[in-house]
């Protein structure tokens, strides 16, 4: 697969559940192209490993263990990253949770911990960055998912959780674009090794080859592809793109509620039977 060339030098990124999966992938993206880092999730172990990893790639990073949840941590953890780093160039929030479980079945504090982390945790990210970041320049990325739009059995908690997030991304674009700062949502199709897949789907299942199977492109995406569409839509190349709610799914939601609807809501079902 191509590699996208982005000059990311002397500009800083903040990447909020960025020490796994597909925002480490994002933050690694950001890391190639010479920025300058900051990482934070709750664990300790997460983030230093993170921080590893990414100075592999030559530049300068920072790391947090905050949870989105906590609004107090978060002031202090912008204000330091500020402090020592700079104006804030890109924001990526990012940090969120998934279990598959029926409506009926879940308790209210499973609804409201995933509204907790997903919605409010991506609001709290966004809320105490602001006067970070810098004025105009700034982007902000906030990873949605296809339960966004699409309705999904079994992710009653996700779906209303990360259509809230798109909205979000909305009204702050509208209130925040005057200032020079443009907010997006990327949305990830199902993306091969993390662990919201592992979750949903693990590989070799079943729900794994029927996902494969209701993908247009016919493959999973990777890290690398999520990666590749934030350095472009935080780039000057895509400076009129403001407010846009983006899949980088591989076609995977066109087919809409009724196909894909019904794919995410088997293979949650799948998941939740052993052996399959
Ligand atoms: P992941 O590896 O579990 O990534 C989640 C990250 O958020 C981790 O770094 C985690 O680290 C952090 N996090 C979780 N709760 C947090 C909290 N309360 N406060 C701070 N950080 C927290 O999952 P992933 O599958 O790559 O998913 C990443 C994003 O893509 C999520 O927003 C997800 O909804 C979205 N997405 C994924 C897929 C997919 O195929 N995987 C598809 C559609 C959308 P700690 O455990 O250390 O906190
Ligand atoms: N089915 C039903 N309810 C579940 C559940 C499941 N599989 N997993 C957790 N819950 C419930 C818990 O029982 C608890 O409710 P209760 O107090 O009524 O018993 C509630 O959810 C909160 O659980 P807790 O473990 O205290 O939450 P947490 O804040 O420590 O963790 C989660 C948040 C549950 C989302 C956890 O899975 C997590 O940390 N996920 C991050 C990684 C992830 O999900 N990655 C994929 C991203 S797409």
């Amino acid at each position: 697969m191509s590699q996208c060339q982005f000059d990311y030098r002397d500009k800083v990124v903040f990447v909020a559940g960025g020490t796994s999966g597909i925002n480490l992938g994002i933050a690694q993206g950001f890391a190639k192209a010479g920025a300058t880092l900051a990482v934070m999730s709750r664990s300790q172990d997460k983030v230093d490993a993170a921080i590893e990893a990414l100075k592999q790639q030559g530049g300068q990073v920072m790391g947090f263990a905050a949870d989105v949840r906590d609004v107090d941590r978060l002031k202090v953890v912008f204000e330091q990253a500020h402090r020592e780093l700079g104006p804030i160039d890109v924001l990526v929030s990012g940090a969120a949770g998934n279990f598959p479980a029926a409506a009926n079945e879940m308790s209210a504090n499973a609804f409201k911990a995933v509204v907790d982390i997903d919605l409010l945790g991506t609001f709290n990210v966004l809320r105490y960055c602001y006067d970070y970041l810098r004025k105009p320049g700034a982007s902000i990325i906030n990873i949605s998912a296809p339960q966004a739009f699409i309705p999904m059995e079994m992710q009653a908690h996700v779906c209303a959780a990360k259509a809230g997030v798109d909205m979000l991304t909305r009204t702050t674009a509208m209130e925040w674009g005057p200032e020079g700062i443009r907010v997006n949502s990327l949305v990830p199709g199902p993306i091969e090794g993390t662990e919201g897949m592992k979750r949903l789907a693990p590989a070799g299942s079943l729900g794994a080859q029927r996902v494969i199977d209701s993908v247009p492109l016919k493959r999973q995406g990777t890290v690398e592809d999520m990666a590749n569409a934030a350095l472009f839509i935080a780039s000057d190349i895509a400076s009129y793109i403001n407010g846009a709610v983006l899949p980088v799914d591989g076609g995977w939601g066109l087919g809409g509620a009724g196909q894909l609807g019904q794919s995410l809501a088997e293979m949650a079902k799948l998941a939740q039977q052993p052996g399959t």
